[in-house]
């Protein structure tokens, strides 16, 4: 099965599962992206695997216009709910896949993507398709799961680790990749961040997120047992008194204009 036939298949099973777990997750990444991007109200923005539309929910009253797209149907339908349930009007969703946007050319202010470029089969195609629909003064704002620049020992195990939970999973960039990424697009990048420490993670929500299970969850549970030293390091791995794992969850937010 293709990445992204991968990516659909598990997202549009676990749409239900993206809650209040994930609004106090991944709350910390939208701030921030809301702050660097200084949205204007006159914009038109568009979030791309949005998902149930946090990101797009969150930028709708700072601008003109949000276009919500995602390859997952089940996904859209929630997003629709819950722009419905917070009367939110100035929004529309689009089902397609990132790396072929259905856009004219120059149609955005903004593109915006939070958590999900992880899953992408072919981030150089998304990044050029972002930089194609966006204005010549347009901004590119990204938030996602990041590894190490400089510990690959401490990337590949957390990469095998989020492919077990989640089959769906391509890969965690570093921080760097992205800069070298984004502008090989044709953007300049002016911030690139992490964010990590804040926001810790038990093993077991996380799991079920993800709709790991049975013996998938125990082999993710079992790769925590035997992380390497550096990973246990940088993800600040423990173990409370009730045996629960827990983990910081580490974060590359990354503002870039068109060149
Ligand atoms: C973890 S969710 C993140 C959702 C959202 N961006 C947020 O901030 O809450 C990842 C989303 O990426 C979508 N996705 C994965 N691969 C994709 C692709 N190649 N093109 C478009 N959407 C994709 C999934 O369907 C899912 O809705």
């Amino acid at each position: 099965m293709s990445a992204t036939a991968s990516a659909k298949e598990q997202f549009d099973r676990q749409a239900a599962h993206y809650n209040g777990q994930w609004a106090s997750w991944t709350d910390e990444t939208l701030q921030r992206m809301i702050v660097l991007a200084d949205p204007q109200p006159t914009w038109r923005v568009l979030d791309v695997a949005t998902g149930t539309g946090f990101t797009a929910l969150g930028f709708a009253p700072r601008v003109a216009h949000v276009t919500g797209a995602d390859l997952s149907p089940g996904m859209l339908a929630q997003a629709t709910k819950r722009a419905e349930e917070q009367g939110i009007a100035n929004i529309d969703w689009v089902e397609t896949p990132a790396e072929s946007l259905p856009f004219m050319d120059g149609a955005f202010d903004l593109v915006t993507v939070r958590i999900a470029p992880h899953h992408f089969s072919d981030v150089g195609t998304f990044l050029s398709e972002t930089r194609r629909v966006l204005k010549s003064e347009g901004v590119f704002m990204l938030g996602d799961t990041t590894v190490p620049d400089d510990d690959p020992v401490a990337a590949d195990w957390q990469n095998a680790v989020e492919r077990e939970r989640d089959p769906s999973h391509v890969a965690n960039l570093s921080p760097e990749t992205w800069r070298v990424l984004s502008e090989r697009a044709g953007f300049t990048v002016t911030d690139l961040e992490g964010l990590s420490g804040a926001i810790r993670i038990a093993l077991t929500p996380w799991l079920e997120t993800a709709g790991a299970t049975g013996e998938r969850a125990e082999r993710v549970r079992s790769l925590f047992a035997q992380a390497p030293k550096s990973a246990r390091h940088h993800f600040e791995i423990a173990t409370d008194a009730e045996g629960e794992t827990h983990f910081s969850w580490q974060r590359v937010v990354l503002r870039a204009v068109v060149r």
